[in-house]
């Protein structure tokens, strides 16, 4: 049988925040990998670790954040975290950014100079990953503006980002993320200030992208209707820890086994309710000072037994693909038909695990 090599691979990923003189762990052991051509999912409540996670592969994070050690693979270059080969670490990811990875940020003031039209910027882009005359990167540019769902795109490919409201610098900085041709696309909840219809078409053109130039995402979201659609694979994150991963999106959707996710997978709100809404999960997820020994999960479970706060918890899972960090693996009701339905899953599959 064929195997492929990963596009990505990020293994034992360690991220520490400093505040106040205090180093607090923000991420812990986080592993995962992408094939080339694979969208995985990245969810999990807010402050639970994606927008660090995804900053941590693209070299860009604030001053008092560290990655403390860790190790990633990508497109079969190794990249050492921590140590004494980071500085040459953090200068490699650098050539990264721009050229084979792009990210999309929540935030699209982060991502935009304000001093240049948005036209220009997707055109330099273009024109930094193919050879191409002006005229044909500006027509290609038009071309990304109104497929990112921009109407009146030849007007706007001469404004000045200021000129634009929130949602059209969205689409811009999506249309020059996906300009330089990456192979890997970094989204951080690039569709959640966006309203359906634009959302739809986002997801066409990244479908596009991936299908067409077989590049890999990795997307960060809130709405699991958006992972279902669009992944092929997911990663469950709490308090900066993997919970539960796995290869096979449907599988996990139709059978989770982590509470968290089974918990997530119930407070998916319906679509009448509009899929932008935060989970609401009883209780809240652990500030980062607090001190934990065991499952981190364990003060909102429901199926908390002793010795789920004795030791960190090992992956559990006995499935190829497959990552579970819960000592009893119980979580393991399906989703109700109202949401299914939401996320358009069909039946589950009979007798999968
Ligand atoms: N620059 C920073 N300084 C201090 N704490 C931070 C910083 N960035 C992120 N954090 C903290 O790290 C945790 C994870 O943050 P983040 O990755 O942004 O979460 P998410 O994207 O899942 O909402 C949160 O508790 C957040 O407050
Ligand atoms: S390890 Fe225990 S507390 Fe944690 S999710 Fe599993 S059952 Fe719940
Ligand atoms: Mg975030």
């Amino acid at each position: 049988m064929e195997t492929t090599e990963p596009l990505l691979t990020v293994e034992g990923l360690n991220v520490e925040v400093t505040i106040e003189g205090q180093r607090l762990t923000a991420l812990k052991d986080v592993s995962f990998s992408l094939d080339p051509g694979e969208a995985r999912g990245l969810v999990g409540e807010s402050g639970s670790g994606k927008s660090l996670t995804l900053r941590a592969i693209l070299g860009l994070l604030p001053p008092n954040v560290q990655v403390t050690s860790g190790r990633m693979v990508f497109d079969d270059e190794e990249f050492i975290f921590g140590g004494s080969k980071h500085a040459t670490t953090a200068k490699r990811l650098v050539k990264l950014r721009g050229s084979k990875i792009s990210m999309i940020f929540q935030e699209p003031a982060v991502a935009l100079n304000p001093v240049i039209p948005v036209g220009e910027q997707i055109v330099d882009a273009v024109m930094r990953k193919d050879r191409m005359r002006k005229r044909q990167a500006r027509k290609y540019a038009l071309e990304l503006m109104q497929q990112a769902g921009i109407d009146d795109a030849e007007t706007k490919i001469d404004a000045y980002p200021f000129e634009l409201s929130g949602g059209l610098k969205q689409r811009v900085m999506i249309a020059a993320a996906v300009a330089g041709r990456p192979k890997l696309l970094l989204c951080d909840e690039p569709t959640t200030a966006l309203d359906v219809t634009v959302q739809k078409q986002i997801l066409r053109l990244f479908t596009r992208l991936r299908d067409d130039l077989g590049a890999s995402l990795l997307y960060v979201t809130h709405d699991l209707a958006v992972v279902a659609q669009l992944c092929d694979s997911l990663t469950v994150l709490y308090a900066g820890r993997v919970m539960e991963g796995s290869n096979d999106l449907r599988a996990i959707l139709d059978h989770p086994r982590h509470p968290y996710t089974e918990a997530l997978l119930h407070s998916t709100p319906d679509i009448d309710q509009i899929s932008r809404r935060l989970y609401s999960i009883p209780g809240s997820a652990p500030a980062l000072n607090h001190q934990m020994s065991g499952c981190p999960f364990a003060p909102r479970c429901e199926y908390r037994q002793d010795d789920c706060v004795v030791a960190p918890i090992p992956d559990m899972s006995d499935i190829p693909g497959r990552e579970v960090h819960c000592l009893h693996q119980v979580g393991s009701k399906p989703p109700p038909d109202a949401i299914r339905e939401h996320l358009q899953l069909d039946r589950p599959e009979e007798g999968a695990p």
